[in-house]
């Protein structure tokens, strides 16, 4: 079992175990070079080939991908539809090349709004790529935060019913085996690009003691270089947990 970092301090190394991303800024590249938005889309798979190549060569352990909330199905139908074929597309071309890699494909999210075909590549990819240990790739796909806490209250209600008697026996540890990144230990580092400061409903019980970086570059146009500024600027943050300067 992974303990919090409100249980325990962690261990933590010049390069983040877990980084997770928010990779915004698709639309506004594309339509900056008076491209339709669906362009920057496909840039931006482009941007995720090269980050899990450079994270795997860095030694990340962990990477984690907003690449679809609860909320964009309130985008144009057919952004929708081309972001849907996307992930399709990628699950059908791509596995063979993570598992050869030794990457560890995840989808977290709710799947049951997804069409049975992806729902389906979804489960092979995740089984194809199951024995593999040496990058834990997971892409977040309608997936909110607080449908992750939501939803964990209620499987471990489903689970252990005798809790609702004793409530004071849920504690973080055994409450946080149910949320989605269960498997994984709290993001180390968390970015954003595209100029927006938010973290906008991703995973929002597991941030609490992440170092937040901004970056105004678009997703399209973040690579080795960006990721690297990351890794260095967050070399430079002083993680203290709570604790004081002086007792680090
Ligand atoms: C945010 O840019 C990006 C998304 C909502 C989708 C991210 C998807 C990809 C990078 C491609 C598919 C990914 C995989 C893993 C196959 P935005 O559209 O909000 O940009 P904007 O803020 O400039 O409008």
């Amino acid at each position: 079992m992974l303990l919090s970092s409100t249980q325990k301090i962690p261990e933590h190394s010049a390069i983040p175990r877990h980084l997770a991303i928010i990779m915004d800024g698709n639309g506004r590249w594309a339509t900056r070079r008076m491209l339709p938005r669906t362009a920057g889309h496909m840039r931006g798979v482009q941007s995720v080939r090269r980050i899990v190549e450079s994270c795997g060569k860095a030694g990340v352990k962990y990477l984690t991908l907003f690449a679809f909330s609860s909320e964009n199905w309130r985008r144009p139908s057919d952004e929708v539809s081309l972001l849907m074929r996307l992930f399709v597309q990628a699950l059908e071309k791509e596995v063979h090349k993570l598992e050869k890699q030794g990457v560890r494909l995840r989808v977290i999210g709710d799947l049951t709004r997804f069409d049975p075909k992806l729902q389906q590549l979804i489960k092979e990819a995740e089984a194809k790529t199951a024995h593999n240990d040496s990058l834990h790739l997971t892409i977040a796909a309608n997936y909110g935060g607080r449908w992750d806490i939501l939803n964990a209250t209620q499987q471990l209600l489903k689970d252990k019913p005798e809790l609702i008697q004793t409530p004071e026996l849920i504690n973080e540890e055994t409450f946080s085996e149910y949320l989605s990144m269960a498997f994984a230990p709290e993001p180390d580092l968390f970015i954003r690009t595209g100029g927006e400061q938010r973290i906008s409903n991703f995973l929002i019980w597991q941030l609490a003691y992440t170092e937040l970086y901004f970056t105004d570059v678009y997703w399209p146009d973040f690579g080795a270089k960006q990721l690297d500024a990351a890794f260095e600027w967050y070399q430079g943050r002083e993680r203290r947990f709570g604790r004081t300067s002086a007792q680090l």
